[in-house]
């Protein structure tokens, strides 16, 4: 039986249910509409609108149903309610009888839909916690592991400056910690309670809404009824967390098919995380890196489509907001599934450290070391950036590498180069040479691992 059914004379069409009922997706919302009602029972004796009695009823009611969701998540897929809310309400019926009945005194699902996706949301988000620290704690593990290997860096996809693997791999730490401090600040802001709001104009019963809000574990209750009920920034801003989180991981996952193609070469997937090619069998394929990469577009599509839904609306509820569940489940789902999987996959990656330095000291990637060296000469840097390219064009010529120009050459472009520029042109001197703070330069890389498996240890 519906929840609204007085005022009507005909039962509504299957057509229509089909369309209107949410309870095939929002049936998730289980454990936090009971959450949400057992602190509305509460608030609702407290008031005196309750006898003693009928609250313990009520409140064995809602844990002997919380119990059977734990046990069986799916539970209300087999009723035909509309709703969540309905649905708690009907079952709530069915095993404590007519009492049920006075749980929805004061509230509206307006007010309770947007608690309940509030306590969903931070629920998740703790989970999400976890995963990103999960796989921050891989990356800096990547990086211990690597701690001395170098590889060409680059910019324009055009080897620029060779880096230590571990630097790379830090970059990466740096996004997530990011991440991870963007979710739980939006996780805080979404702490609020509308509950007791009402429908839009605030609750009839002058019930203790900051008893609500602490019962729930939440902040303080919302201040205005109209924009609690139809406040949805919550599932936008965490839909753009997520949506940058997943560019993070987007970009991780370019990183990775491009070094693990056979032009790059330096990175190698186990076999344990790749696939391979039902015609070519020499294929070895990142198939999760690219899915990761894949999924961004499709999380990032949730954060547009609720800014279109939300965009137009007037105030306070109105059904387009039923929308704000499905991409918000999946958005988040999906980026849980991808952090976890990063976490998983990126123990099996090892780099080729031989092949990785080589390529790393291919390119020219020492000409801004030999500008430098002149720089040390007394040569101002633009005349110096101006000498190297010129010899960078004359060992282009030569096919070879600039530290194999020899040095009558290099004394015809600039006669202040001396034998002592080959040292200088040696691939560790150039890594030793970026030691300002953030560089590659392993003194400072060492120190930038050790820091960040700190930050982690303090989560
Ligand atoms: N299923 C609805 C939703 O998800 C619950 C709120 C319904 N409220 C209403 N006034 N029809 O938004």
């Amino acid at each position: 039986m519906s929840m609204w059914g007085g005022r009507f004379e005909q039962g509504s069409a299957e057509e229509f249910r089909d369309f209107n009922d949410s309870l095939k997706f929002d049936y998730v919302l289980a454990p936090f509409d009971i959450q949400a009602s057992t602190a509305w029972v509460n608030a609702l004796a407290g008031e005196g609108l309750l006898t003693a009695a009928e609250q313990q009823q009520l409140l064995s009611g809602l844990q002997e149903l919380s119990e059977a969701v734990a046990l069986n998540p799916k539970l209300p897929l087999q009723s035909d309610a509309e709703d969540i809310h309905s649905w708690v309400e009907a079952e709530l019926q069915d095993r404590i009888g007519h009492v049920a009945r006075k749980l929805h005194t004061g509230r509206s699902r307006n007010d309770l839909v947007a608690t309940d996706l509030r306590l969903w949301a931070i629920a998740k988000a703790k989970l999400l916690g976890e995963q990103i620290l999960a796989a921050i704690n891989t990356l800096i593990e990547f990086a211990e592991r690597y701690e001395n290997s170098v590889m060409p860096g680059y910019t324009h996809l055009q080897r620029a400056q060779p880096v230590l693997v571990a630097h790379w791999a830090l970059a990466y730490v740096e996004m997530l910690e990011r991440d991870f401090d963007r979710l739980t600040q939006a996780s805080d802001r979404a702490a609020i309670a509308p509950l007791g709001c009402g429908a839009l104009a605030g609750s009839g019963i002058a019930i203790d809404r900051s008893a609500i809000a602490k019962e729930l574990d939440l902040r303080e209750p919302a201040r205005n009824s109209l924009d609690a009920v139809s406040d949805r920034d919550f599932v936008l801003e965490l839909l753009s967390v997520a949506s940058i989180g997943m560019v993070h991981l987007s970009r991780l996952a370019e990183d990775i098919v491009f070094y693990t193609s056979g032009e790059a070469g330096f990175f190698l997937l186990g076999d344990q995380i790749s696939s391979g090619s039902s015609l070519m069998p020499q294929k070895k394929n990142p198939d999760v890196f690219e899915l990761i990469r894949g999924k961004t577009g499709r999380v990032a599509g949730h954060l547009q489509a609720m800014l279109m839904t939300v965009k137009g609306l007037p105030l306070a509820y109105n059904k387009d907001m039923q929308e704000d569940k499905e991409g918000f489940f999946d958005a988040l789902d999906q980026w849980q599934k991808c952090l976890a999987i990063s976490a998983y996959a990126i123990p099996f990656l090892t780099v080729d450290e031989q092949k990785a330095e080589q390529a790393a000291m291919l390119g020219y990637s020492n000409a801004t070391d030999l500008a430098d060296y002149l720089v040390g000469k007394g040569i101002a840097f633009r005349d110096a950036h101006h000498l190297s390219g010129q010899l960078v064009l004359q060992a282009i010529k030569q096919q070879c590498a600039l530290e194999e120009l020899p040095l009558t050459i290099m004394q015809a472009v600039c006669p202040d180069i001396h034998e002592d520029v080959y040292p200088a042109l040696a691939l560790s001197a150039g890594m030793n040479r970026r030691c300002a703070l953030g560089g590659t330069a392993p003194v400072r890389v060492h120190g930038a691992i050790r820091r960040a498996r700190l930050r982690y240890q303090a989560h």
